[in-house]
């Protein structure tokens, strides 16, 4: 139950990518045709990944992973003011790979500014729009939020970013396959995407950059990726993330619902069994997947622990910060007490949860927590 954080790869995902390990394993920049099979792939895949959220293939470029997305839609729009003061908009509940890429940005001279969140954690819209500067030349906001699951309002933002003819980058690292992602319909220009967030490998990734859009590379090397991401491509990572996709967006109406099923299922057994809890987040704005809760007098740590020792696996705040034990910056955004914010646990749901591990876990939580409380000096 800690699919925001990874999810286990869909075994067709791996039948996919299995040959390009071994009998296609070719470099896609050969001419010859171990290399030009290896091309092929690489076009089908970024077809796929283009089709599942309504792109043109050459607008897909292929990285790591969500981070490396996040920076390059950042840092390559930023580049071409090389020299100038530039202005971003961001907001306070980004992920890391988002806040502290603009942190870097500040650190060179820029300028940044992060818009609070009200207290279900969606972005005050008319707040953003007197944020506007003459000199803004890139809004950020990402599509759903990591640990309460909250769904900006994107389309409102895209449009008052064209009005101002200003960029607009969403990081969809976490909405991909649990609402719909369609780059026209959001109206942004550039686009992350992850593929271990959905049952694909790891260290594959996604920018989709929309036709027109001055980016400007991070890197330097032998030009792959239209000279924006240039290296050798990790072709079996590009594989699986394609398949990945492309089943994202195939059992997008099924898993959903599905998902949103056993999350209603656990909200109410927990609010029936246990007192002193709360739901973070907007209570309909929010993905299918996501549950947020905090109890009071309970520390999240020792509630992960007694989860884990009976196999389940959650996370406190987001996997991020939960290794650091502080605070979580997004609930003390949306104005979260201490008392509450200490015993919060982010539960996140799978397309392969059963509504049998639902009951479990409404069990294991309720005992978990009353044996804490019986504990706790609180
Ligand atoms: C919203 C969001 N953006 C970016 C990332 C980073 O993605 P990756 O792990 O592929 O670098 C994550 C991962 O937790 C995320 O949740």
């Amino acid at each position: 139950m800690d699919h925001s954080a990874t999810t286990p790869v869909d075994p067709q995902v791996v039948d996919a990518m299995l040959p390009y390990f071994s009998e296609k394993f070719g470099n896609s920049s050969s001419l010859h045709s171990f290399g030009q099979e290896a091309a092929e792939a690489l076009s089908m895949a970024r077809q796929k990944v283009a089709d599942s959220i309504g792109a043109q293939a050459d607008e897909i470029i292929f990285t790591s992973g969500g981070t490396e997305s996040d920076n390059l839609g950042i840092r390559g729009i930023l580049h071409e003011c090389t020299g100038q003061k530039a202005h971003i908009i961001t907001s306070v509940i980004e992920h890391p790979a988002v806040l502290n890429t603009c942190i870097y940005l500040e650190s060179i001279g820029h300028e940044v500014t992060y818009v609070p969140v009200d207290d279900e954690g969606i972005i005050d819209l008319a707040e953003l729009e007197g944020s506007i500067k003459e000199n803004t030349s890139l809004i950020s906001v990402m599509h759903a939020n990591n640990e309460i699951g909250t769904i900006q309002p994107i389309r409102g933002i895209s449009k008052l970013a064209k009005d101002k003819g200003i960029y607009f980058h969403t990081d969809a690292v976490q909405s991909i396959g649990k609402i719909p992602v369609d780059v026209n319909d959001l109206g942004v220009d550039l686009l992350s995407v992850s593929s271990h967030k959905i049952h694909g490998p790891k260290g594959a990734g996604a920018l989709y950059v929309r036709e027109g859009t001055e980016l400007n590379a991070l890197m330097f090397g032998g030009g792959q990726e239209r000279n924006l991401r240039p290296g050798t491509e990790n072709i079996p990572g590009i594989i699986g993330l394609g398949e990945a996709m492309y089943l994202a967006a195939q059992r997008l109406d099924t898993d959903s619902k599905y998902m949103a099923g056993l999350r209603d299922s656990l909200i109410e057994k927990v609010f029936a069994s246990i007192d002193d809890v709360r739901l973070n987040g907007h209570a309909v704005k929010r993905l299918p997947n996501n549950v947020n809760l905090s109890f009071r007098s309970v520390e999240g740590e020792s509630m992960l622990m007694m989860l884990d020792l009976k196999g389940i696996a959650v996370s406190t705040g987001s996997a991020c910060s939960s290794r650091s034990l502080k605070a979580s910056r997004v609930l003390t955004s949306i104005g979260l007490s201490p008392d509450y914010i200490h015993g919060s646990l982010r539960i996140s749901l799978g397309r392969e949860n059963t509504m049998e591990e639902i009951d479990y876990m409404a069990a294991c939580l309720q005992e978990t927590i009353s044996r804490l409380r019986e504990m706790s000096a609180l």
